[in-house]
């Protein structure tokens, strides 16, 4: 019987941003997504079998409670009736990057203990089924397993697939930390704030289809420029949906407008550069990668910027011990 498993997975960031919910269980995205795994920015979870007493959950050093320890025993709970999983455990898991902080911590998050929990079962999971049960922690973690660039589709029982494995992919991006504290608003409230009360939650739903519809073609023929001008676009008509939510929902502080500008000021004098921005005030600026360096350099001297990352792609989800 296997009493201990530990697995890693990437962080992803998404090119074109899933951000609302379609009615029903499991995080049906209303948006299809597309993203890319970042190998520098990883969760590691290990999982031990308890003889008895409850679950214990410790993420980043500091054991979890109230809200979140309620939401990650839901999802052991729906992992134990389904069989999956037997008894209590003992969970361990620490990210090497901020937590919460719109740099998909909950995508690793979920996507490490759902790909550390399948240890367990005597069949090894596909990836889809994987994908699938990772997605009902949070629907970003369904893109983890995969890795590289990703596609996440709606529909009943969406599942990532891979669209280019990491190698394939000749640019990077760099995470620009301006504030690593945890978002006020997470990105599941933020969502269904957007869907109930902002007066371009259509007019977003629809422009994420056609988005994701041209951002597919942009990575068949592989146009970066494409990849980037469109990624800016999908980020920025996110952004409107929820800063138009009443009360208005705005992650942003000074520093990530003043790193827009920067961006487009760099690439003015000629270095291909292009953002992106999820729920909270980072920004993600993405690069061919021999431009990384160059990038992460110029993105240190914004005034504001706390720290940054340069990562090229990274892989699916796996599992690092068994035993
Ligand atoms: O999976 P969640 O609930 O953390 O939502 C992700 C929302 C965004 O990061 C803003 C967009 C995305 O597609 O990752």
């Amino acid at each position: 019987m296997i009493r201990r498993v530990i697995s890693r997975a990437h962080s992803n960031i998404a090119l074109i941003k899933y951000w609302g919910k379609r009615s029903g269980e499991g995080n049906l995205p209303a948006t299809p997504s597309i993203s890319l795994g970042l190998r520098e920015l990883t969760t590691e979870t290990e999982i031990q079998k308890q003889t008895s007493g409850k679950d214990k959950i410790i993420i980043n050093n500091t054991a979890a409670s109230g809200e979140s320890y309620k939401n990650l025993v839901r999802y052991l709970d729906y992992c134990r009736e389904t069989g999956l999983i037997s008894g209590p455990l003992r969970i361990t898991s620490n990210n090497n990057f901020p937590t919460q902080a719109g740099l998909a911590s909950s995508a690793s998050g979920y996507a490490a203990l759902a790909t550390a929990l399948s240890g367990f079962s005597e069949k090894k999971l596909s990836l889809t089924k994987l994908s699938h049960l990772a997605r009902k922690g949070s629907g970003s973690a369904a893109r983890s397993i995969t890795g590289g660039l990703s596609a996440f589709p709606t529909g009943n029982n969406p599942a990532a697939r891979l669209l280019l494995a990491p190698e394939k992919i000749p640019w990077g991006m760099v995470v620009v930390v301006v504030d690593s504290q945890s978002k006020a608003i997470s990105s599941r409230e933020g969502m269904e704030h957007s869907r109930l009360t902002s007066p371009y939650y259509k007019n977003w739903i629809k422009q994420a289809d056609a988005d994701y519809k041209s951002m597919l073609k942009a990575i068949n023929t592989e146009d970066f420029t494409a990849i980037g001008e469109l990624s800016e676009a999908n980020a920025l008509a996110m952004h409107c949906c929820m800063i138009a939510s009443r009360p208005s929902l705005i992650y942003w502080n000074n520093t990530t407008v003043d790193i827009i500008n920067s961006v487009k000021g760099w690439r003015k004098d000629g270095l291909e550069v292009y953002f992106t921005i999820d729920a909270g005030p980072n920004v993600i600026l993405m690069g061919n990668k021999e431009d990384l360096a160059k990038i992460a350099q110029r993105a240190e001297r914004v005034k504001g910027v706390t720290t940054v990352i340069p990562s090229i792609p990274g892989g699916q989800a796996e599992i690092l011990l068994r035993e």
